[in-house]
């Protein structure tokens, strides 16, 4: 049994209500569903959180460092600009993938850089929600991560 830490940052909680065109009308819920699912065929436990906070992701990077073996991370739009988040997620030295579900490098200049994808060991997006079981899948089977 793996122990995955899966954090959505900021807005995410305002999945289908949120730009649908954009991000689809189905829930934070439905997406955590989704991921639960996942986790029980893949044989792994998860623990998800989301907040709007910088500083709480942080913490629960911090809180969590112990228990996880890998983190799965949507950063939202902090993938772009937080230093404290990617020093936050190199800092506890596990393995980090990084997902979104929009295909970031198809939007605006702004979303084509992200600050937490150095740290990664990769990114997968533009997939919807399927971004995250790809995501999850990853940490399973890749050597490079998790034994
Ligand atoms: C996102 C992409 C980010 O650019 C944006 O700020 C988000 C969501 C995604 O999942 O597509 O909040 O991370």
């Amino acid at each position: 049994m793996k122990r995955i830490l899966v954090l959505h940052g900021p807005n995410l909680n305002w999945l289908g209500k949120r730009e649908p065109q954009v991000y689809g009308k189905e829930t934070l819920e439905d997406l955590n569903s989704l991921i639960n699912n996942a986790a029980a065929d893949l044989d792994l436990q998860v623990k998800i959180f989301q907040s709007n906070s910088e500083g709480s992701l942080i913490d629960l990077i911090q809180a969590e460092a112990a228990w996880a073996e890998g983190i799965l991370i949507n950063p939202g739009a902090y993938t772009h600009y937080s230093y404290a988040l990617r020093d936050a997620l190199a800092g506890v030295g596990l393995p980090v993938v990084e997902v979104h579900l929009s295909n970031v490098h198809a939007r605006e200049e702004f979303r084509h850089h992200s600050v937490i994808a150095p740290i990664a060991k990769g990114q997968i997006c533009g997939f919807g929600f399927t971004s995250y079981l790809l995501g999850l899948q990853a940490l399973v089977v890749s050597p490079t991560m998790i034994k």
